[in-house]
């Protein structure tokens, strides 16, 4: 052992011939703490908790973690392996004293209390958890989660990416995002929202001929957008042409609705689809395992309701067991 690794043991040494300090730092093993839990947990005061994990903190037994105004403290993770030798020799003579024992009661108790503060705090949140939620964290934060489900390794064509909010939202979470559009006031704003995002291109172009090289996408999203193109056939087989086979398809659209007037007001060319339409216009595009389901209704919007579609790009060979065909969940689906 060289000079100055055998002075760094004997102060680690010293450090530990205090009982105190070997029970702080039993305590710190297990669970990292503030002062103010271990001086409950110890019955010590609190200066003198602060004082002795100082002492522990110059010697390099312990790491600390600032957030907002407490400090946690805790065993330095990464101590080295002279260090832990030394630990769990003195741990395991200290862990079987009755103050260690009683130590041991009082820190699982201040933990129980950590979590029956939360617990209080959401048996009296529950009617209002929806509104705090949005208050503190937007009205897209759990499906804003999800999102981190796609593979980052994934090349993304959002087609008709209006405005390009799901563009920007997936940026993070894929490797690239190829949004298309063939409004100019639509790509200016996605280009606009997507500015920051280096993995973004926003496109100009039409779904019927799609600015896209074939087999490049692993996903091709079409989001409340077939319902104004005159021939979403024609557009599902070049989103199969932009696939490679076994990419995967996402639509979402309306359900069969009676809303004339949003042919006026908004150029609708369908008013929703029905599920036998859609899958058979699946199959002609060479999609396979179609899954549609009905979104659920939310009672707070105006509009038509929802479906999703999801849907594979035929491989070139179809894995063993795979099904051809599609399926319509009979529980959930829809006329
Ligand atoms: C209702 S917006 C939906 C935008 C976005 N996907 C969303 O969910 O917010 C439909 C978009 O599709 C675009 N679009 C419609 N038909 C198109 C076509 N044939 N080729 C390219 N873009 C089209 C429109 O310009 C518009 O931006």
């Amino acid at each position: 052992m060289t000079a100055p690794a055998r002075s760094l043991v004997h102060d680690r040494l010293a450090t530990l011939a205090d009982a105190t300090r070997c029970r702080l730092l039993l305590a710190l093993d297990r669970h990292e703490l503030m002062v103010g839990e271990l001086a409950l947990a110890l019955q010590l005061p609190q200066s003198t908790v602060s004082r002795h994990l100082r002492v522990l903190a110059d010697a390099g037994w312990t790491a600390s973690r600032a957030e907002g105004a407490i400090r946690w403290y805790s065993l330095d993770p990464v101590l080295d392996e002279h260090a832990r030798d030394l630990w769990s020799v003195v741990r395991a003579s200290v862990e079987g004293t009755p103050a260690a024992a009683l130590d041991t009661e009082r820190v699982d108790a201040v933990i129980a209390a950590r979590r029956s503060r939360s617990e209080a705090f959401f048996a009296d949140a529950a009617d209002g958890w929806d509104a705090t939620r949005t208050q503190l964290y937007g009205v897209r934060s759990d499906l804003a989660a999800l999102l981190a489900l796609a593979d980052p390794r994934w090349t993304v064509g959002d087609l008709g990416c209006g405005t390009g909010t799901l563009a920007a939202a997936l940026a993070p979470m894929v490797d690239q995002v190829i949004a298309v559009d063939a409004s100019p006031a639509m790509l200016a704003s996605a280009r606009a929202r997507t500015a920051a995002c280096t993995n973004v291109q926003v496109r100009d172009g039409t779904l019927e001929a799609l600015p896209i090289a074939d087999r490049s996408l692993d996903l091709a999203l079409c989001l409340l957008v077939l319902h104004h193109v005159a021939e979403p056939l024609r557009v599902l087989r070049e989103a199969r042409r932009a696939l490679r086979p076994g990419g995967r398809l996402l639509i979402s659209d309306m359900r069969p609705h009676d809303r004339e007037e949003y042919r006026q007001q908004m150029g609708h060319v369908w008013l929703g689809f029905d599920a036998d339409t859609l899958m058979a216009w699946c199959e002609q595009a060479d999609f396979i395992g179609m899954r549609l389901v009905p979104l659920p209704v939310d009672p707070t919007v105006q509009g038509p309701a929802l479906f999703a579609l999801t849907a594979t790009a035929r491989p070139d060979v179809l894995p063993a067991g795979t099904l051809p065909g599609f399926h319509i969940d009979p529980e959930r689906t829809y006329a």
